[in-house]
């Protein structure tokens, strides 16, 4: 039996999972890392910890089956972050990574190049959030660093860069650096000339079904993987997930609960619209998708759970969250504690309750909390504008029922889980089965391996009040985008 590997370099750790061909998992391993934050709006990890626990993962599943049965690896992970090398391959600094807000004033800097026009170019209206923003930043504020660059990368791409020597990339993950001819499948001459940004520091582009190299030998002699193992271009991690949970068609839409929360759609052709969605290629050859991406999800959970209930796992904290009523009696929960990219764009949203009382709960909070999140996933879903056939939904949030229920009901829309739990890994995988000639495509693996396995109903009458509730969250936003800006003023 042959076997295939997706390996996931998120934000919280890198997960790397062993699949059969019919995507049973036969082995995952996670070695875990924390987001480093040196200042208020600060996000960044240390690459070196992305590489130790790689290799830690690749040891793991490696020693679980025949290593020469492992015929191929797909990679995936966090999008936008910046990982910068000098000329000895040195990492130069910590990445700055996708949830990290100190790029506002690189974003107006990129305005001058023509919003219409890069948002024609890139698919997107400059984003701090971005790595072309990050970069800037470095050139603006550690100059000595930019002055060493030599190459720079994605996530994911850097751990390719250490397992197979292959400076690449591939059009999804690239379309996410604001540096990228979408339509064109090329890096944009035009913005790189403008932005005076060398074309040699940036990866080759490839397909994420194009094989991209193979493992090195000493990455061998520290994993146990054998030589002959390939690596393909993968996919960012929204791509990723989406595939791997067969969102490949127009009409298919996704709602992810990672530690950012995504609602993701299929687009069959090139469209770019003036709209908050963000516009990327996806994993397909020459096909793309929209998403929205709020980045109050897990994130904002996670912050709640540490600060108050250190010791709990989520199933412990959320356990009663149904015993509390729809709407949380009036208390409202804005997530935006790393601020907000869609549908506000604004990296001085903070996190919020209002309605709090005598009669609060602590169940009432973390209720609220879980609704907060679930409005901003909302702000997002409505953003939508194709057609909309089935509405899937995953992630680690989505192995919460009463969530996944919340959810289904504040959208009015049926979701639908299918049986896959690590939808990212399970996507790049795919992808190396089909470089690996298990499949003929990828519509025939999603065909084979995913399927679907419990639907949650929207209850109307809870959809109702969640509507109601919903006008005062997205007006709480509205009456302070004010009070955001001064109380950042005061801040620094
Ligand atoms: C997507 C995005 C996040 C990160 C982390 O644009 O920023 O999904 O990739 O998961």
């Amino acid at each position: 039996m042959n076997y295939y590997i997706g390996i996931d370099v998120g934000t919280s750790g890198t997960k790397a999972v062993l699949f059969d061909i019919y995507g049973n998992i036969v082995s995952s391993h996670t070695i875990e890392y924390n987001i480093i934050s040196p200042k208020i709006g600060y996000a960044e990890e240390n690459p070196i910890d992305w590489k130790n626990a790689v290799i830690g993962v690749l040891k793991e599943l490696s020693s679980s089956v025949n290593p020469n049965d492992i015929k191929g690896i797909g990679l995936t992970g966090q999008m936008h972050g910046l990982v910068m090398l000098d000329e000895f391959d040195n990492v130069l600094d910590n990445a700055i990574i996708w949830c990290d807000n100190r790029c506002l004033s690189e974003a107006k800097e990129i305005e001058s190049f023509g919003i219409d026009r890069i948002r024609e170019i890139t698919g997107n209206n400059p984003m701090q959030a971005f790595t072309l923003a990050k970069l800037l930043w470095v050139r603006n504020n550690k100059k000595d660093i930019y002055d060493k660059i030599s190459k720079i990368m994605l996530p994911k791409d850097y751990i390719r860069y250490i397992l197979t020597g292959a400076f690449m990339t591939e059009y999804s993950d690239a379309s996410g650096m604001q540096m990228m001819d979408l339509k064109g499948e090329c890096w944009s001459k035009e913005l790189l000339d403008y932005f005076n940004i060398s074309e040699d520091i940036l990866p080759k582009l490839a397909e994420s079904d194009e094989i991209t190299g193979y493992i090195k030998d000493d990455i061998s002699k520290l994993t146990g993987l054998s030589t002959n193992t390939f690596v393909v271009g993968g996919a960012g991690d929204q791509a990723a997930g989406a595939l791997g949970s067969g969102i490949i068609s127009e009409g298919d839409v996704s709602i992810s609960l990672g530690s950012s929360g995504v609602v993701f759609s299929a687009l069959d052709n090139f469209v770019i619209k003036d709209n908050p969605l963000q516009y990327f290629h996806h994993a397909l050859h020459h096909k793309y998708h929209n998403m929205a991406v709020t980045n109050g999800c897990g994130n904002s959970l996670k912050w709640y759970r540490n600060l108050l209930f250190e010791n709990l796992s989520y199933k412990e904290l959320t356990k009663n969250i149904n015993d509390v009523k729809p709407g949380c009696d009036g208390l409202v929960f804005l997530p935006y504690v790393y601020g907000e990219r869609t549908p506000h764009n604004n990296p001085n949203a903070t996190g919020l309750f209002i309605g709090l009382n005598p009669n609060t709960t602590k169940d009432m909070m973390t209720r609220s909390v879980i609704e907060g999140i679930s409005y901003s996933i909302k702000d997002c879903f409505e953003l939508i504008d194709t057609k909309i056939n089935n509405v899937y939904i995953f992630g680690g949030g989505a192995i919460n029922d009463d969530w996944c229920n919340i959810i289904s009901s504040m959208l009015g829309y049926k979701l639908l889980k299918i049986n896959v739990s690590e939808s990212p890994a399970l996507g790049v995988a795919m992808l190396a089965m089909i470089a690996g000639g298990e499949y003929k495509d990828i519509e025939t693996a999603v065909k084979n391996i995913i399927k679907v396995t419990k639907t949650y109903i929207p209850n109307m009458d809870d959809n109702k009040i969640y509507n109601e509730y919903f006008e005062i969250y997205k007006n709480l936003y509205i009456q302070n985008e004010n009070i955001y800006k001064l109380v950042k003023e005061k801040r620094l």
